[in-house]
């Protein structure tokens, strides 16, 4: 296994919008062999979601483990959000490509979500609090979306002015 280069904003690919990955091509090595250098390269970061897109992939799929242990791999591919709750969940969110930024994000409680998992089997969950949380965090990057736009213009310029004098420093 080894570790894959994150994008980081503002990089345009992050902005892009992800095409399905086929059914068919679900069982192929070299895919299969992403996915578990996309798991090695979230917990080694450390992070508890990795979207394609970011790691320049333009397919819809994604990796999460919101387990502290490293417990529960999911894999989503060609994930949908069915259902979201009435009930929201404020959550301080982080992402792997806008490193040193954090901001509080409301987003739906609970959702349910339909996905093929890493071999190409359809399931349903239904889930609340940081799981679904990160499914949607997740799966707003695969619509070329980043957490930073749920925010109000003015927290999300200061959110920015931040960014970039970390990245200055880096
Ligand atoms: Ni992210």
């Amino acid at each position: 296994m080894s570790l894959i280069t994150i994008l980081e904003h503002p990089h345009p690919n992050l902005r892009k919008v992800a095409a399905e990955r086929e059914a068919a091509a679900i069982a192929d090595p070299a895919f299969q062999r992403l996915l578990d250098d996309m798991f090695e390269t979230m917990y080694a970061a450390p992070g508890i979601g990795l979207a394609a897109t970011q790691v320049d992939v333009m397919e819809r799929f994604m990796v999460i483990d919101v387990t502290e242990d490293h417990e529960q791999p999911l894999v989503f591919i060609n994930p949908v959000i069915r259902g979201r709750s009435a009930d929201l969940r404020v959550h301080q969110e982080g992402c792997l490509s806008i490193p040193g930024i954090f901001a509080d994000v409301t987003r739906a409680d609970g959702i349910e979500v339909e996905a093929l998992d890493r071999h190409g089997k359809p399931f349903t969950l239904a889930v609340d609090g940081l799981l679904a949380t990160c499914i949607q965090h997740e799966v707003d990057h695969l619509d070329g979306k980043l957490f930073i736009d749920h925010l109000s213009p003015l927290k999300r310029e200061r959110a920015m002015k931040k960014y970039e004098k970390l990245r200055r420093q880096a």
